[in-house]
């Protein structure tokens, strides 16, 4: 076998079998296969797509590919956001479903390009420690049924380096490398239950719908090819979810929904997630699961386990610095907002110094950009549309007034969940 032919099988559409893409994983990882050889066979692949029976093979090599999580119980519910603008959903969920007894023991990511990520998120909680051993892991999932960090031991190493290669090579948004690179990831946590939350839309990996959902139906079978129970909720990502783009002012409004006061979408989103996760962890009906996780939203138990958790990690919830200045900025304009490009929000928080352009560089989790509006909002000329929340590095108002499409025209507000496959 040789890598060149197997490029040459691939340019000529035909099919993969599993030896071959054994031998390319391997051979990458070890080295015998270089950079530009792995990067032309991504490209064709990016170009020509891969079979289903391609992507589960290619997907269970990945997951063999390094250490496999043994947690030590039967029934872990994970959940994984496909990455988008302030969205802090996993800091209200997971300890929502863990007050109603689902274990949830996740690894969770750091933002880069415009998009956040869980561990930033968490580190503004001063204290808040993002790393321990398996042991201490799994001690705290079996004393308070969560535990969080950043990612532990040597998992799906033949991801780490193929999305590195991916990354600068254009080849990030191939659907079966998508699929085969989350799923493998999940799969080798260790959890027995996933759910998926698959942003589509400006502000995320996917923007288009037909792909959303091949990546959704992808995902779901392999999962449960590999006997898990898999669901995938697509929302939409088109403007920023909640109001608060940033890390310490994204918990602060994650906080404030598990006090029953977050915003709509948020709170909607938190209740749909929650409420699968629920169903599968307790293996009950959706519809009981929903009773359960609006109950401990609403009656605090949700917010103690929250506390419970930070101080598990020995984070301290009443030391959360905000960045020293801020400043508002307004409606330069009547009528209803018709857009807010969460792209664009995502990398203005970023050119404030909330996100990271390369993995290593250093972020201020004070500063970010709080949004006062919604689509499909009426707003008044002179009212706040923003506030910046800043310190060194600035933007301008114009920079945000640009992110916002005001009409004449009523705008409906558009529909947060769009679809659930599983
Ligand atoms: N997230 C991942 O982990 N992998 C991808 O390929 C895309 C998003």
């Amino acid at each position: 076998m040789d890598i060149l032919d197997i490029i040459d099988k691939k340019e000529k559409r035909q099919k993969l079998s599993r030896e071959e893409l054994k031998y390319v994983i391997d051979g990458y990882l070890n080295g015998s296969i270089k950079d530009y050889q792995m990067s032309a066979l991504l490209t064709e692949i990016d170009l020509l797509g891969l079979t289903e029976e391609e992507t589960i093979n290619l997907t269970d090599i990945m997951l063999n590919s390094g250490e496999i999580l043994d947690l030590g119980f039967d029934n872990i519910t994970d959940k994984h956001s496909t990455g988008g603008v302030g969205d802090k959903t996993t800091i209200v969920l997971a300890p929502l479903v863990a007050s109603l007894g689902v274990k949830v023991a996740k690894m969770s990511g750091r933002g880069l390009g415009h998009t956040g990520g869980t561990i930033d998120k968490l580190e503004s909680i001063k204290g808040f420690q993002t790393s321990m051993t398996l042991n201490q892991f799994k001690e705290q999932v079996n004393k308070i049924n969560i535990a969080l960090v950043g990612q532990m031991g040597n998992l799906v190493p033949a991801d780490k380096k193929i999305y590195a290669l991916r990354d600068v090579t254009g080849t990030v948004d191939s659907i079966p490398l998508i699929a085969s690179s989350i799923m493998s990831k999940k799969l080798a946590s260790g959890a027995s239950n996933i759910v998926i939350d698959l942003k589509v839309g400006n502000g995320a990996l996917v923007n288009n719908l037909e792909e959303a959902k091949e990546l959704a139906n992808l995902m779901v079978k392999i999962g449960k090819n590999n006997n898990k129970k898999t669901a995938c909720v697509l929302t939409n990502m088109d403007e920023p979810l909640g109001y608060a783009v940033g890390n310490s002012i994204e918990v602060l409004e994650a906080i404030n929904t598990l006090k029953g006061h977050g915003p709509e979408d948020l709170t909607n989103l938190v209740i749909k997630l929650a409420s699968l996760m629920v169903s599968m962890g307790l293996n009950i009906e959706e519809s009981e699961a929903e009773e359960k996780v609006k109950e401990n939203l609403y009656n605090g138990k949700g917010y103690e386990k929250l506390l419970e958790w930070v101080e598990a990690q020995n984070g301290d919830i009443n030391n959360i610095p905000l960045a020293k200045h801020s400043k508002i900025i307004s409606s330069p304009k009547e009528g209803y907002i018709s857009a807010i490009n969460a792209l664009e929000i995502g990398k203005l928080s970023r050119k404030l110094g909330a996100g990271r352009l390369t993995k290593d560089e250093k972020i201020d989790l004070t500063v970010g950009i709080i949004i006062n509006h919604k689509v499909g909002d009426y707003i008044k000329k002179g009212v706040p549309l923003a506030q910046i929340i800043y310190n060194e590095k600035e933007i301008t108002n114009d920079d945000i007034i640009s992110c916002f499409k005001i009409s004449e025209e009523k705008i409906e507000k558009p529909k947060l969940i769009i679809d659930i496959i599983k």
